[in-house]
């Protein structure tokens, strides 16, 4: 079927910088097999992760995402004054209250800058790019720095071999900005299925269970997770979204230059671009070394494609995800 292309962006916005940030600490698929039942071959070959960045226990998610705030500031020769708002995607905010976004705010020397932190499961920060987008087009923003940072190694269970292999810790952010040329926001496809809430969770510290003793010993602080659940949901939200997206655009998904899927399993993601009709070497992956890092694993994947010099302007980027809630979502952007 014939699309109108769009010409001009949906929302004028261009990337100014981009940066990441991974915690010193290597955890491998061996060191895992020596306290766990489990082993390099099956991780690998169920997931594609061989290893992860695990957060020093005296540091916090914000000063990853400071890290990664910084490198993209620098890269995009801006201050942190700069920044009029800062959205922080992440899944269990620094402290009940108030966000990780303030700590990154103080941390930075944000000045007056708006701050909130965005919670859409490990889609927070496709859902924040295209909010800071949405904002800076309405005028009410001019410089927005959008992070993701995540420490979900605090929250899994070490004991339980179904879900700690998983996940890795770590920091992505970007810098945007109006642009006044043909890069920016090309298509957006935002959506969720609240139906499925039950696939991923962590019942208690809230509000509707809070921390007690009782819900410490019966184990309700963790990660909780119906894999397969999730695997199957995966592949067709994404699959969705992306078409949905790329329709917007007014693009054919051949037309797209690199697809940068959030990274939960190497599985879901072959069989999203299998679905998809998207050559291999269009998609980018680093399960591999990070493993699932929620929200941060799109800037991650981003920063490093960026600094690889693989990036060109004009170019079609496919930024697309999944999680919690469930919460998914696409941007395609032109650089
Ligand atoms: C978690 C996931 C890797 C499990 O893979 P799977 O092929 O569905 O595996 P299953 O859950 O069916 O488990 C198969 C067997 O392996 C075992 N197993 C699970 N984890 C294991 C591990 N780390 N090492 C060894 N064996 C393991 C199970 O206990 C089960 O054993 P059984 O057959 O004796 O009961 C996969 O379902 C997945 O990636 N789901 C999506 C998760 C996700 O995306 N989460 C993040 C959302 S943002």
């Amino acid at each position: 079927m014939a699309r109108k292309k769009r010409d001009q962006p949906l929302i004028p916005l261009k990337i100014m910088g981009t940066g990441a940030y991974l915690p010193e600490r290597v955890l491998t698929n061996h060191d895992l097999a020596k306290f766990l039942d489990t082993s390099d071959e099956w991780i690998r070959t169920r997931t594609g992760i061989r290893a992860r960045h695990l957060l020093s226990p005296e540091d916090v998610p914000s000063q990853m995402g400071v890290k990664a705030a910084e490198a993209a500031l620098a890269q995009a020769n801006r201050s942190p004054k700069d920044v009029d708002l800062l959205l922080v995607a992440t899944n269990v905010p620094e402290e009940p209250i108030p966000g990780t976004a303030a700590h990154i705010a103080r941390e930075l020397g944000l000045g007056k800058g708006a701050f909130a932190d965005v919670t859409a499961g490990c889609a927070g920060f496709v859902y924040a790019l295209a909010m800071a987008g949405a904002m800076i087009h309405a005028g009410l923003a001019k410089t927005a720095l959008v992070v993701g940072t995540e420490a979900l190694s605090r929250f899994v269970n070490w004991q339980d071999r179904s879900t700690c292999v998983l996940f890795g810790d770590g920091a992505g952010a970007v810098l945007t900005e109006k642009s006044r040329g043909q890069a920016g926001i090309l298509g957006v496809a935002l959506r969720g299925d609240a139906t499925k809430l039950e696939l991923l969770r962590i019942e208690a510290g809230g509000v509707r269970l809070p921390a007690s003793c009782e819900t410490v010993q019966a184990g309700k602080h963790f990660l909780r997770m119906e894999g397969k659940g999730l695997f199957r949901a995966a592949v067709g939200m994404m699959a969705e979204v992306t078409r949905a997206a790329a329709a917007q655009a007014g693009l054919n998904l051949a037309e797209i230059d690199w697809l940068i899927p959030h990274q939960a399993n190497l599985r879901i993601i072959e069989a999203l671009v299998k679905r998809l009709r998207i050559p291999e070497e269009k998609v980018v992956v680093n399960i591999d070394r990070v493993a699932n890092t929620s929200t941060a694993s799109i800037p991650i994947a981003l920063d490093e494609l960026v600094r690889a010099g693989k990036v060109e302007e004009g170019q079609i980027l496919a930024l697309t995800a999944f999680g919690a809630g469930a919460c998914y979502g696409t941007v395609i952007l032109r650089w």
